[in-house]
């Protein structure tokens, strides 16, 4: 098989950790942009990238690149391509684009145009079309259109793999799988230490820790992907890679994951979702506020995804329990890193102690940050400041 060049999406600013989950699993970094990194690779190849990257929103294989000034030259161009040995005559297609064209006010003009070439090529070459449609839990093409400048992409993942299949009860405001374990990554932590995670909400920071300290790989819960709905998926290839991951996943954890949340609802959903992940048993839950939670003697992490205004909660409310924050780090948290991540800079600052990290991330379009404490045992004293 062709190797081609593939593109892997992610949410925006996450792609140094992406590009570090690559390198491990052995692909090349061909370029990087803001939201995304290119490697080389077969189309097999994307069923394992599918199936282990933690940090990927989707991996598009490339099928065409051309050059289309308007929307005439994008369907003749499209009709080049020899879909029919792509996609069954009685399947099912989406069309999805990114079009930034002087000529194309509305992106569902491109992807109309882009199906009516699918299509009609492949009624001409087999006598019948697949039906077509807005969904994409079957075969997904991708078009990006910028200047005159197309790329086609086979979407082998379908729906996006932050999606894993776990989540079942979203609370308000959940953090995106991807994003969470981007986060966790961010941190280091491997599970040598403790993973304490006051403020839980749905647990998707534990549930993506428990999957990293497992060695688990993030795509075993779900049972559709793109890339099953393109002609010659290899099957056997796929049980497999899965059978391999579940191999190499360990079992237990020699650290305690401890979640709480005020709310018992929060807790709940939290609970049910890692048993639908299957990682209940290794996590410990509470009901307390954040201030109460017990962490254990020892070392490791204390993270905290409070609100931080802008959907939830106001921010004079929140200026308290920021500063709690602080308190609780200093006064219950010793031998551990303290992370909070906030999308709310003014509300960080009322924390009191003075950050050793400050990592980027975006938060749908709010820019976050992940502060990272040091919060000393004993004697040595935790770093202080005043901030104004
Ligand atoms: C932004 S949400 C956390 C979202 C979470 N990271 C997720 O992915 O679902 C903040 C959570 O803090 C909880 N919370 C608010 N005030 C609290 C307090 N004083 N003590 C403990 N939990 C609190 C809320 O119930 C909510 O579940």
């Amino acid at each position: 098989m062709k190797p081609g060049r593939i593109l892997i999406t992610c949410a925006k600013g996450i792609t140094p950790f992406l590009k570090e989950e690559l390198l491990h699993l052995g692909f090349p970094v061909l370029s990087e942009t803001i939201a995304g990194v290119a490697t080389e690779g077969t189309i097999d190849d994307t069923l394992r990238l599918n199936l282990l990257l933690r940090t990927a929103h989707r991996v598009l294989f490339l099928l065409s690149d051309f050059t289309a000034r308007d929307a005439d030259e994008l369907y003749r161009e499209m009709s080049e391509i020899s879909w029919e040995d792509y996609i069954s005559e009685d399947g099912y297609v989406c069309v999805t684009s990114s079009v930034d064209h002087p000529g194309i006010r509305d992106t569902r003009y491109a992807n109309v145009k882009s199906k009516d070439a699918i299509v009609d090529r492949i009624r001409e070459k087999r006598g019948k079309r697949p039906d077509s449609g807005p969904d994409q839990d079957r075969a997904v093409v991708n078009l990006y259109w910028k200047g005159d400048q197309c790329s086609v992409y086979i979407d082998t993942s379908g729906e996006p793999l932050s999606r894993r299949g776990y989540r079942k009860i979203p609370m308000g405001a959940p953090m995106q799988e991807t994003l969470a374990a981007a986060v966790v990554l961010a941190t280091g932590w491997d599970g040598s230490g403790h993973f304490v995670n006051p403020m839980c909400g749905s647990g998707t920071l534990a549930i993506e820790a428990a999957f990293i300290a497992l060695n688990r790989a993030p795509g075993l819960q779900r049972n559709n992907y793109g890339f099953m709905h393109i002609k010659g998926f290899n099957e056997q290839l796929w049980s497999g890679l899965r059978a391999q991951a579940k191999k190499q996943a360990e079992k237990t954890l020699q650290c305690r994951i401890i979640v709480t949340d005020i709310s018992r609802e929060a807790v709940d959903a939290a609970r049910r979702n890692a048993a639908t992940a299957g990682v209940e048993h290794l996590i410990e839950f509470a009901v307390c506020d954040y201030s109460e939670t017990s962490v254990p003697q020892g070392s490791g992490i204390v993270i905290l995804n409070p609100e931080y205004g802008d959907r939830m909660g106001r921010i004079r409310e929140l200026e308290s329990v920021y500063a709690g924050i602080g308190d609780f780090f200093k006064q219950k948290c010793r031998g551990y890193t303290g992370y909070i991540f906030t999308g709310n800079a003014d509300l960080a600052k009322k924390v009191g102690l003075r950050a050793k990290r400050r990592i980027p991330f975006f938060n749908s379009r709010i820019e976050c940050r992940l502060l990272a404490y040091e919060l000393y045992e004993g004697s040595r004293k935790i770093k202080e400041t005043k901030m104004s």
